[in-house]
């Protein structure tokens, strides 16, 4: 049962893709973690990285999600039986929408902070509060269940809705006037960054490459956020990739994501620097960036509770495109497998999820630090969470360069990839090779017991085996 639902515009997959990689991965994530990171030189890694695994892994993902025209899980089943390759291969689909289920689930909770910021900042009510009185008010959110189940249920109801109307009513017609507006906003949150804050201190923080700030963690962070940031290993790209029309370039249309979810990264963080230097604090903020720091800024300068709330509106639309791709591949696959309508598929992903996200909510009150159930578990339920996330994202992203690099056919490559042949080439090097070899890096890095330069040994090793395997079991003859 093959779907054979096109997006109705050629460019409509790069407007879903940019949609779905443009989030708070990038207002949020990248920022504090740039931060922490000493700047500059955390940005040439992930930089690098994006450009040499991030860049290869999305074509691969692309390219498996157009070849199997199908929800991912589908889609997987029926490239393996097609290609006559080991069935392994369909923990591919299985691990992208488990990653999916458990991504939301804590995404919409996190975004239910911004909706909280919104109202605060539009409302008036952090005019001229001290920096005191803006992190206490954050700590007072975390530790209201109420507010934070509130904020969640209409987050993820609202990102619900639109992918419960279908591919072309929901999905395409709301990116097609939320993206611009998206970008919009973005542009007059950056004009008064630069105005009102000290834009000279931003751009020399995230430009000058000091590597002696760069610890080997925050390499492999800088890994770690360029896979998140494109969306990668989830089964998102996979699902929209599915409605892609044959006609469009993998190649280029992937250079355009990841250079459009870059520039964004950037603009956002020097809108957020030269925020955060120009009321005189310091980067090495970490999470607290967005929700304490720069409330803190917003308070303090001219128009900031209005320009504050126009900023945290932002970071609502682009989390919302993102967590609509992260409902679709499970909601395709409901739709698919169990012959259930859309709304009744997405209205079952959702308040699974929903429930899911009650043990993020707890978190941060009921169940955090101190309390028995921590002490009984010895993190929280969000950690844990979070863990498993960390580990499926690059588990399914050296999956699929894998699969798609050693595993496909060469006739099923060329005809998806009709670029010409000078970058196939190096596409497939990419994928087979230096793809596979630095994501067992970043994988290696989540496991606790493996500290330091262990993991980028056991990682070459494990690449080896790979290939051996799949020159002898994966390449179909
Ligand atoms: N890329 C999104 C962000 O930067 C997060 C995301 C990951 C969305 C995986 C969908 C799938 O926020």
């Amino acid at each position: 049962m093959s779907s054979t639902k096109i997006w109705t515009h050629k460019g409509t997959f790069l407007l879903a893709a940019v949609g779905s990689a443009v989030g708070l991965g990038n207002l949020w994530r990248f920022p504090y973690l740039a931060g922490e990171n000493g700047g500059g030189a955390f940005i040439l890694i992930y930089a690098v990285t994006i450009m040499m695994v991030g860049i290869p892994i999305l074509i691969a993902e692309t390219l498996l999600g157009r070849a199997g025209r199908r929800s991912p899980i589908m889609g997987m089943k029926y490239l393996t039986e097609s290609h006559g390759t080991s069935k392994g291969w369909r923990a591919i689909g299985w691990m992208g929408a488990a990653a999916a289920f458990i991504i939301l689930s804590f995404y919409s909770v996190i975004a239910g902070w911004a909706i909280h910021y919104t109202g605060l900042l539009f409302s008036g009510s952090l005019d001229g509060a001290s920096a005191d009185a803006i992190g206490d008010s954050f700590g007072d959110l975390l530790a209201s269940p109420g507010l934070l189940l509130t904020y969640h249920t209409l987050f993820i109801a609202a990102s619900g809705l639109i992918v419960g109307l279908g591919i072309h009513k929901g999905i395409e017609s709301g990116l097609r006037w939320m993206m611009p507006a998206l970008f919009l906003i973005l542009l007059i949150v950056l004009g008064y960054g630069v105005m009102v804050g000290d834009a000279g201190a931003a751009l020399s923080f995230l430009f000058t490459f000091n590597f002696d700030d760069l610890s080997l963690e925050g390499w492999l962070q800088a890994m770690g956020q360029s896979f998140f940031t494109l969306s990668l290993g989830m089964g998102a790209i996979m699902a929209y990739g599915a409605y892609m029309s044959s006609e469009t370039s993998l190649t280029k249309t992937a250079i355009s994501i990841a250079v459009v979810d870059t520039l964004i990264a950037l603009m956002a963080g020097v809108a957020i620097f030269a925020l955060v230097f120009g009321s005189g604090m310091e980067a090495a903020q970490g999470p607290g960036l967005m929700f304490v720091t720069l409330p803190i800024a917003f308070a303090e300068l001219p128009g900031g509770s209005i320009l504050g709330g126009v900023f945290f509106v932002l970071v609502i639309g682009a989390a919302i495109t993102s967590s609509i791709s992260l409902i679709e591949p499970v909601a395709a696959f409901i739709v698919e497998r169990f012959g259930l309508s859309r709304p009744v598929a997405v209205g079952l992903m959702v308040s699974a999820c929903w429930l899911l996200g009650l043990a993020t909510v707890f978190s941060f009150n009921i169940w955090a630090e101190g309390t028995i159930s921590h002490q009984l578990f010895g993190r929280s339920p969000f950690d844990v969470l979070e863990f498993i996330t960390n580990v499926l994202m690059p588990l399914g992203g050296l999956l699929i360069a894998l699969f798609a690099g050693w595993a496909l056919s060469r006739e099923e490559v060329v005809k998806e990839m009709s670029t010409h042949a000078g970058w196939f080439e190096v596409w497939q090097f990419l994928v087979r090779f230096i793809a596979p070899t630095a994501v067992a890096f970043v994988f290696l890095r989540t496991m606790p017991q493996v500290e330091g330069y262990v993991a980028p040994a056991i990682g070459a090793v494990i690449i080896i085996g790979a290939f051996t395997a799949g020159r002898t079991f994966m390449v179909r003859r």
